[in-house]
């Protein structure tokens, strides 16, 4: 690939982000630029494109190619029980409290294609509270939310997940859950029974409804810090008080400016509970 030189073409992506945000209203400007750089280099040079205007003539005129575009530079990645202690610590310090709820609102900000989703609502079948449960699945990429409400995955990847499932305090045999057929695994539908799938973007949306538990992983490492606290107060008008915000290993309440009003209830999950 021809490309011109690191620092013109760092200048490019940028004037690309301003373009993105008028045409198509993302806003890509809070994101972590190094990983943005290296993702828009990585799909030009998938696609055979030499330079910025080869990329921009389809970004701009098929809404198909951008999604796909968008798809490559969000990250999709994820799996089902992704770090297994992470759901066996909701499992035994989050949805016992929950329970004492009558009705439980839950967000799953970042869902992906649904892995994270499907993993979530077997824990809260398993300990008997998907019925009186609700869960808003949202994502920025229309395209991964529509496979996650199918829940359909690569059957190659069950052996890691029941694995992971039981890592995770898994109670059944994990087979129950799907069934298998060429080469997928589809997930039981009435899993998902309560769950709205919605598109919502963390760095221009607002706050749509109060939560017990919100759910956001392997999110916040891809912003820049502005957008990391931007997304972190949206949370926190989100959650009732007492609810319980789930980052993961990787993000952290530490710095930021809602920090004080937070107990962590798992330290190396980072699960934090609102109070009062
Ligand atoms: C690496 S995946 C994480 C999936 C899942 N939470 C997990 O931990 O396995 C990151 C997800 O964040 C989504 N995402 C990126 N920017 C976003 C934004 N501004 N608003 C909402 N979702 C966003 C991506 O589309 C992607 O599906």
């Amino acid at each position: 690939m021809k490309l011109s030189s690191d620092a013109q073409f760092e200048q490019e992506v940028e004037v690309l982000i301003g373009e993105i945000k008028q045409h198509y209203g993302y806003d890509f400007s809070g994101y972590a630029r190094a990983s943005v750089y290296r993702r828009v280099k990585r799909f030009m040079g998938q696609k055979g494109l030499e330079n910025m205007q080869q990329l921009r003539e389809p970004l701009f005129s098929d809404s198909f190619f951008f999604e796909v575009f968008l798809q490559d530079v969000t990250v999709n990645v994820t799996e089902m029980f992704r770090d297994p202690s992470f759901f066996l610590s909701l499992r035994q310090n989050v949805l016992p409290l929950l329970s004492t709820y009558p009705y439980i609102k839950i967000w799953d900000a970042g869902c992906s294609t649904g892995e994270e989703l499907f993993s979530l609502a077997i824990l809260l079948q398993e300990e008997g509270l998907l019925n009186r449960t609700k869960i808003y699945a949202t994502d920025i990429n229309q395209k991964v939310l529509r496979q996650a409400k199918e829940g359909i995955f690569p059957v190659s990847r069950i052996p890691a997940y029941t694995a992971a499932y039981y890592a995770a305090g898994g109670k059944q045999e994990f087979s129950g859950y799907y069934r298998s057929n060429y080469g997928n695994a589809k997930f039981n539908s009435e899993l998902v029974r309560n769950v709205v799938f919605y598109p919502h973007n963390l760095a221009t949306d607002s706050s749509f409804n109060e939560f017990h538990l919100i759910l956001c992983r392997n999110v916040l490492i891809y912003f820049g810090r502005e957008l990391q606290e931007r997304v972190l107060n949206l949370f926190d008008e989100s959650l009732v008080s007492l609810g319980y915000l789930g980052l993961g290993k990787k993000e952290t309440l530490a710095m930021s400016g809602i920090s004080p009003y937070y107990n962590a209830v798992d330290k190396t999950n980072r699960i934090y509970r609102k109070l009062n």
